[in-house]
């Protein structure tokens, strides 16, 4: 049966974007193979988060993850610091990697940017560790979004470099898993350009309230109409469009659309309607949320179990790769 691992850092809210993003398809999954889905609070170390923040984020995001239908008795969901194979993995698969290929990363690029402070080498190294995350259970296929198309193109490098280099076939090359004749998915921001993000500032996250959602969604950029009929939608417009396609129904979306292309829109209006749609598809994620946020003890069973699954698959492949790389016992 094939495999499959995703995972999120924690470093924030689960918002729209990482849902349908990767984890719908990850939902989906998880009844048809063997999955592995987990908290990546090592990944969130690149931007130093206060202790007591990384320890509290990655509660949240567990009771997250569930509350949006994850079953931890379907998939293994761990948190990535629990598998200290990984951080071995990652170790070892660091000596080929290059300098060169890491650097050139847009994700490297981009952070090296925003934070130039604090060009760690966690940061450089970054695709490395989540190739050791995918490749510790031989994942064939890892649910993600749009932005993480070159994190993944690395780790198939890698996973190739690997079997190539000690002529073996240990790693099946992971592929990104999307719905049937469908592309990558970009889930945008409010703010008008690029993606929806933690970082960005213009997220809509699944615990915000009713409330939070309107003041958000009644903020989004737009510009001063169409003024041609069936005119192109100018990114920032169809922004609003693509967010309307994963949470409204479809004649909601028609009945904008045509009155977009009949220059009658009022804007005012569809984020109204987008903002009740959002809410709509929330509440109840959210009211899970918070159930499972007031259950410690259920959340701690779920992170013990997940770990023993985990650790029990991912040691298996780290002991065949000592045994290919001929780091090997002498007792
Ligand atoms: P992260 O935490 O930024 O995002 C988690 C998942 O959500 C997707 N996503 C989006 N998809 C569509 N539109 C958006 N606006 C959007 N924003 C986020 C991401 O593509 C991702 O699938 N490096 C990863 C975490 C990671 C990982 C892994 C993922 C570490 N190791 C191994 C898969 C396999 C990250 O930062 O995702």
């Amino acid at each position: 049966m094939p495999t499959v691992v995703s995972g999120i850092r924690s470093t924030g809210n689960l918002h729209l974007g990482n849902y349908f993003g990767a984890v719908k398809n990850f939902i989906e999954m998880q009844h048809h193979f063997d999955t592995y889905f987990f908290i990546a609070d090592l990944h969130s170390l690149t931007t130093h988060p206060v202790p007591h923040h990384l320890f509290g984020n990655v509660k949240q995001v567990l009771a997250e993850y569930l509350a949006c239908g994850i079953d931890p008795e379907k998939a293994t969901v761990f948190i990535q610091s629990d598998v200290p194979e990984v951080s071995e993995l990652y170790l070892l698969m660091n000596m080929n990697a290059y300098l060169g290929e890491l650097e050139r990363t847009t994700s490297f690029k981009d952070k090296a940017r925003q934070q130039p402070d604090n060009v760690n080498a966690g940061l450089l190294t970054y695709p490395v560790l989540m190739a050791a995350d995918i490749i510790i259970h031989k994942a064939h296929l890892v649910p993600v979004g749009k932005d993480q198309e070159q994190n993944l193109e690395m780790a198939r490098t890698f996973a190739r470099r690997f079997n190539r280099m000690y002529n073996v076939d240990l790693f099946p090359i992971p592929r990104p898993y999307v719905f049937e004749g469908q592309d990558m998915v970009k889930i945008p921001g409010l703010d008008g350009s690029g993606k929806m993000g933690k970082s960005e500032g213009n997220a809509v996250s699944l615990a915000d309230s009713p409330h939070e959602i309107r003041k958000k969604v009644m903020k989004a950029v737009t510009d001063s109409g169409p003024t041609e009929p069936n005119q192109q939608k100018p990114e920032v417009i169809q922004n609003l469009f693509t967010l309307l396609d994963v949470v409204s129904k479809p004649d909601v979306v028609a009945h904008f659309d045509l009155q977009y292309n009949n220059c009658s829109i009022r804007y005012g209006d569809l984020k109204k309607q987008l903002a009740e749609d959002i809410i709509h598809f929330t509440a109840p994620i959210r009211e899970k949320i918070e159930m499972l946020l007031a259950d410690d003890q259920y959340l701690s069973k779920v992170a013990k179990l997940g770990a023993e699954k985990a650790r029990a698959s991912a040691s298996k492949t780290l002991l065949e790769v000592r045994e290919v790389i001929g780091v090997k016992k002498f007792y």
